[in-house]
Parts: structure tokens; sequence; C-alpha cells
């Protein structure tokens, strides 16, 4: 087994105080997104969607933010998805954004809303061809025989797409999250780090407080 409880780091790149908090939750996000995208991450914008099904168990996974206004983030996916079947009995959810490069994470909480589809079908005509293909390929989340058998459908589905657009699925697109709280978690030394949660009020004006970390 490798030893990972002595894997740990000091976290001292900077602080979060209250003269950094912005009014809108969003204006701090969109600074911070700016500052993964010029560190040179990786995905800046992956964010882990966790759901919770009507047993009660939660699902977490990756997805893409593609994406945002002042009240609500959006990302894709497949209709029939498992996360698509939580979100049906369950529609509140979180997303993380793990930037811990930058020894930061960023956490929203909300509700998801499908997204119509001349909505998501002017995002879907942005993605490159084969994407568009691809996501026609794959039922996400039901199980398949073998790796060939996606491919094989791919393959299929490029002959029968060869000539004009390719049309959006009906099983697939956006998603909404309208958020109602917004956590900014900054790491500092001997684990003392910042986080500052924000909660929106019945008006739609924000509130915040800084946690203990
Ligand atoms: C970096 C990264 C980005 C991803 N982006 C998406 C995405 O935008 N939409 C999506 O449906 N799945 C995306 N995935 C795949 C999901 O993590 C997941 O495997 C898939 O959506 C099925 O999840 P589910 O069975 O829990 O519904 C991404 C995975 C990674 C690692």
């Amino acid at each position: 087994m490798i030893d990972v409880s002595s894997l740990r780091r000091s976290y001292t790149m900077g602080g979060l105080s209250e003269q950094d908090l912005c009014k809108k939750p969003i204006d701090l996000f969109e600074k911070w997104l700016k500052e993964a995208i010029d560190a040179g991450l990786y995905d800046p914008n992956g964010m882990v969607v966790s759901t919770v099904n009507k047993e009660g168990q939660p699902h977490s996974r990756m997805v893409l933010l593609k994406n945002y206004d002042e009240n609500s983030l959006v990302f894709y996916t497949n209709f029939g998805s498992r996360k698509a079947h939580d979100i049906a009995d369950n529609p509140h959810v979180s997303l993380l954004f793990p930037w811990y490069f930058l020894e930061r994470q960023v956490i929203f909480c909300g509700v998801a809303q499908k997204m119509s589809m001349s909505e998501s079908l002017l995002y879907f005509k942005s993605r490159p061809r084969d994407s568009q293909i691809g996501a026609w390929a794959s039922h996400q989340s039901s199980r398949i025989s073998a790796r060939s058998a996606l491919e094989s459908k791919f393959m299929e589905l490029k002959q029968k797409f060869k000539d004009g657009e390719v049309p959006i699925p009906s099983f697939w697109g956006g998603y909404r999250v309208h958020f109602d709280s917004v956590e900014f978690w900054q790491g500092r030394a001997n684990r003392l780090h910042d986080r500052f949660m924000y909660t929106k009020n019945a008006d739609g004006s924000w509130n915040y407080e800084r946690w203990a970390p």
C-alpha cells in the first residue's frame, strides 16, 4: 500500500479576505475562473456534479461548464444517463470546481432544470461534427458488450449523417443549475484556510459569512 497518510503540503499561495469579495458571487467566480485559465490548468471549466438518487445514494462525476450567468451554471449531457435519472427524482445538485493546483475550490448548490431543446440546439450546433455524432452513438450509463460495439455504432452513424447537418438527439441536452449558495475556499498555512459562504436572499441579493475551515 502507498502511505497516503504522509502526502500533504502547506497551502501558501494566497488568501481570501473580505476586501477580495464581490457583491455577487458570480463576479468572484469569474475572477477565479480567469485565474485558473491563465494558470494553464487542464479543463479549468471541469466541475464535479453530485446528485442524489431516490434511495438517497449520492453519485459524483465530472462534467464541463459550458455557460453561466449571474444565477445559473449550464452543462450538457445525456438525458438517459444515471445523473439525469437522479435529477428527475431529486433536482438538488452540487457543483464543485476542484482548482487545487491554485489551492482553491468553489462549490455551488442549487436546483437543476432541463433546458429546452431549442436552447440546447444552439450549443449542439457549435460542437465539432464528430462530437455531435458521438452524442448519438452513446447511450450513456447503459451497459455495452464491448468497445467495438460503440465504435461500429459511431461509424454507422457517420455514414447515416454523411450529408447535411447532424440533428440534435432527443435524448441529449443541457441542464441549467439555478444556484442559491456558493462557497469559496482558499487554502492557507497550518490548515487555517479561508472560507466564505454566500447565500441568496429572497429578493435576489446575496449575503456572505466567513466559515471556520
Ligand atoms: C474532464 C471530464 C469532462 C467531462 N465532461 C462531461 C460533460 O460535459 N458531460 C457529460 O455528460 N459527461 C462528461 N464527462 C463524463 C462524466 O464524468 C460521466 O462519466 C458521464 O457523464 C456519465 O455519468 P453518469 O453515469 O453518472 O450519468 C466528463 C468526464 C471528464 C473526466
